[in-house]
């Protein structure tokens, strides 16, 4: 997403000035051109030259020689910028903003930029919440200005509070939103990822490899769309997208309760979770003692939350399951795209080197009852986004 796009960086005089290099860092590394604006002040907390050398673009600081010979290359960047973020941004930069005060250089590109604007408040959490910071930042909200929030954190100056920056992370995943046209808008979706776990006793589980890194890829690419997403996630090691109503489960049974419970208000219903087809008939209360004989465990049969899905979706549902297989991926697929009275099935073998469970990335074909598409190796976050091309297309 931020591949070939014009970033404008501003960097205002605070300490988290210094996450600002790993921003630019990252956004460099995603494709982007960055170009950075830096106050006189922010050059006290990081050198000019740490930004220049990362973006391989001359930097702007403010002196007093450079305000008083305006660079107007910088005002023709700021026109051509696809977006524009301060970060960090200081409670004296966002009322500059507020006011239209342009007395330097980062505050007059910004006045003179009609890019969309992202700010990375960083202050301390008094001058956050002074009501002349509030009413700022309510006027550029309401202006279309975004803020993106950092968590409640210790602070440089010792205080506890509001007031951190955002993680140079979370700031490159506003920016990609903010850049991702929003086709899905308006469209609720449902997305399931993860294994499950189904509990032998309280110490043991049967489950399987899955890592949710498709599910979680499918929430964030839909919710990057636009879409109001609900995540059904079983046990991962991944951090959910900001801004997806994340249900987590556990077992098979509990991620059928939560699918029964949240299925009528979906558009779109996406199963990307490896669901366990077999649980332990019982699971023992206590932890199970080994003993020197062979053990066999009874298994019952869970339910195809899947096929469930298929059997009572309401008319316009677009239902999306996936295929895991390890041999004759297409006919396996194809039967279970008729048996779960899905519209699409994504077929993946495991067999194929850079495809499947833990990797970042994905081959798969998708199935409809009009054919087949086979993608190329892609990453997974790329493959969401060809699933959701396909989805809107059944949509219409
Ligand atoms: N699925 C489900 N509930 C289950 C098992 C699978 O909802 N109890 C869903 C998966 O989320 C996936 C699809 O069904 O979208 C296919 O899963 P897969 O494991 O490939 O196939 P199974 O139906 O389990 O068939 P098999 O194990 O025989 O390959």
């Amino acid at each position: 997403m931020l591949q070939g796009k014009n970033i404008v960086l501003g960097v205002s005089g605070g300490i988290a000035a210094y996450k600002a290099a790993a921003l630019c860092s990252a956004l460099v590394k995603a494709g982007a051109s960055v170009d950075v604006i830096m106050t006189e002040n922010a050059a006290k907390f990081v050198g000019p030259m740490t930004f220049s050398t990362l973006t391989g673009h001359s930097v702007s600081v403010d002196t007093f020689a450079r305000v008083e010979k305006y660079d107007v290359s910088h005002i023709a960047l700021a026109q051509k910028a696809d977006l524009f973020a301060v970060a960090p941004a200081t409670a004296n930069i966002i009322a500059k903003m507020a006011h239209g005060i342009a007395d330097d250089m980062l505050s007059t590109t910004l006045l003179a930029s009609r890019a969309p604007k992202l700010v990375a408040a960083a202050m301390n959490t008094g001058m956050l919440d002074n009501p002349a910071t509030q009413a700022n930042i309510a006027t550029l909200r309401g202006w279309g200005v975004e803020f993106i929030d950092g968590s409640d954190g210790r602070l440089a100056c010792g205080d506890v509070g509001r007031g951190r920056m955002a993680e140079p992370e979370e700031i490159v995943d506003r920016m990609e939103r903010m850049l991702t046209p929003k086709d899905l808008e308006g469209k609720r979706v449902l997305v399931t990822a993860g294994p499950t776990r189904e509990a032998l006793d309280p110490v043991r589980f049967l489950s399987n490899h899955s890592t949710g890194k498709m599910g979680y890829a499918l929430a964030r690419a839909a919710r990057n769309r636009g879409a109001q997403v609900t995540l059904v996630s079983g046990p991962v090691g991944l951090q959910a997208p900001a801004d997806v109503v994340l249900v987590p489960v556990v077992s098979a049974q509990e991620m059928f309760e939560a699918v029964r419970r949240e299925l009528s208000g979906a558009d779109i219903i996406i199963k990307a979770a490896a669901v366990a087809d077999y649980a332990p008939k019982a699971e023992e209360p206590e932890k199970m003692k080994k003993t020197d004989q062979d053990l066999t465990l009874e298994l019952t049969r869970t339910r195809d939350i899947l096929s469930w899905i298929g059997h009572h979706r309401r008319p316009g549902q677009v239902v999306v399951g996936f295929a895991m297989e390890t041999r004759d991926l297409l006919e396996n697929a194809a039967q279970k795209l008729a048996a779960k009275n899905t519209d699409l099935m994504v077929a993946n073998s495991l067999r194929q080197e850079g495809a499947g469970f833990g990797v970042d990335t994905n081959i798969v074909t998708l199935l409809t009852r009009d054919g087949a598409e086979e993608l190329p190796l892609m990453s997974k976050f790329e493959v969401a986004n060809r699933i959701l091309d396909r989805v809107l297309a059944l949509a219409e």
